[in-house]
């Protein structure tokens, strides 16, 4: 999960990386309030940025400097509401202004060819990191990090001397590395950068962007998380299948799929996209793995998601029974079609294999719902369910 600014300002700050006052705004009024807290009464500056997953928001206008409060409103106006590479700006985060002196860069983030972690640093801060790698490679000293170490002060001292950090910041520096380390392996990320890190005209080293990807893997050790979550760009249906902790991605298409186990769940996309091209070039609609307790619940609560998403025309249920027999799944969709009632509208083909498969197929025929077909086989399934959902397109 990538964090915005404001949320790396904070775990920053929770683990003593020195950075600036910042106080988030979603209105103009918000962001004057904002501003004349941090300036405290005193003529000072203020910088207005945009909240957005991306960089480059400088160049593309959405940090700006404001000289009072009253101009920190103006600002925020302009910035809500502007799209930065297709991000729309839904807050901004009103930041003390730094006078910036020299602009470095540092990151740290995982280096899975390696096994380790590499941290990157460079004097020459303020350029597009890319754009330094390509054309001033040796500008940018790249340093291998022993995940079981970390950044020690050993560490943070050869980081500090391959970059060429100059004497009167280097210690201050290898201490901010050893926090921004205690940030990495502290929250669990798999990305830490701050571009640009930089001095100030008084001789003082702070963070003043910062970029976190956490690893969501470790979301178990972090209950606090779960809060930094960005709520409104969650898919609805994505959200809701979290809530069940079932497995779902959406897809564009438009035939539904409920398996289990990833592995089938991935083959079934496969089968459902070729058959599709037979039928009008229908797709898949969803990954939704029940895993392996496919209960009348589970399945009634996947079936629900499915269902709820408009573009879906036909559901195809492929399911193959292990621990949890082809009998209990085919009671699960039949309990779950008769919880739904009414809300269940579209055509489901279901093909069932494996632990007590004839079992499970006399059930589902015996129920005789008149929105279920029968397959025997993945590939008729698939075929059946891509008819179905091109005729209802
Ligand atoms: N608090 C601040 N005070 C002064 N200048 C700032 C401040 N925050 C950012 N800047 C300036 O704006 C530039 C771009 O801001 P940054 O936060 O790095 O956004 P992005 O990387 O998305 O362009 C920085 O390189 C820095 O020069
Ligand atoms: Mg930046």
């Amino acid at each position: 999960m990538d964090l915005f600014e404001y949320q790396a300002r904070d775990i920053f700050e929770k683990h003593g990386v020195p950075v600036l006052g910042g106080i988030v705004a979603t209105t103009p009024d918000e962001a004057r309030a904002a501003a004349e807290q941090l300036l405290g009464g005193k003529p000072g500056v203020v910088v207005v940025k945009a909240q957005v997953k991306t960089g480059g928001r400088g160049k593309a206008g959405g940090v700006k400097i404001a000289r009072s409060a009253d101009e920190a409103a103006e600002k925020a106006g302009e910035i809500l509401g502007m799209d930065i590479k297709g991000h729309t700006v839904h807050r901004v985060m009103i930041a003390a202004g730094a006078d910036i002196a020299e602009e470095y860069y540092f990151s740290l983030l995982l280096d899975r060819s390696e096994r380790r972690y590499l941290a990157m640093a460079s004097v020459e801060g303020g350029m597009e990191i890319e754009q330094l790698a390509v054309e001033r490679p040796e500008a940018l000293a790249k340093v291998a990090v022993d995940p079981r170490v970390g950044i020690d002060a050993e560490k943070a001292a050869e980081i500090v001397a391959a970059a060429g950090f100059a004497a009167d910041v280097a210690p201050q520096v290898a201490e901010v590395l050893q926090r921004l380390w205690d940030v990495y392996q502290g929250e669990d990320a798999t990305l830490v950068e701050v571009n640009p890190l930089v001095k100030t005209a008084d001789g003082t080293i702070v963070a003043l962007d910062g970029k976190v990807t956490l690893d969501e893997n470790a979301g178990f050790r972090h209950p606090d998380h779960a809060g930094l979550e960005d709520a409104a760009a969650a898919d609805p249906l994505e959200a809701r299948a979290k809530e069940k902790d079932l497995n779902y991605v959406k897809l564009d298409g438009e035939v539904g799929i409920i398996g289990n186990g990833a592995g089938l769940v991935m083959s079934t996309l496969d089968v459902v996209a070729y058959a599709g091209e037979g039928h009008g070039g229908v797709k898949p609609a969803n990954f939704l793995d029940i895993g392996g307790g496919a209960s009348a619940e589970v399945m009634a609560a996947g079936l629900d998601i499915i269902l709820s998403d408009p573009q879906v025309k036909s559901v195809f249920v492929n399911v193959f029974g292990g621990i949890t027999a082809c009998d209990a799944v085919a009671n699960g969709i039949v309990a779950a079609l008769e919880m739904l009632g009414d809300a269940a509208t579209k055509p489901l083909v279901v093909r069932l294999d494996g632990n007590n498969v004839l079992e499970g197929r006399r059930i589902l025929a015996e129920a005789a719902h008149p929105l279920v077909t029968l397959a025997d086989t993945m590939d008729g399934g698939a075929d059946k369910a891509a008819e179905l959902a091109h005729t209802a397109a």
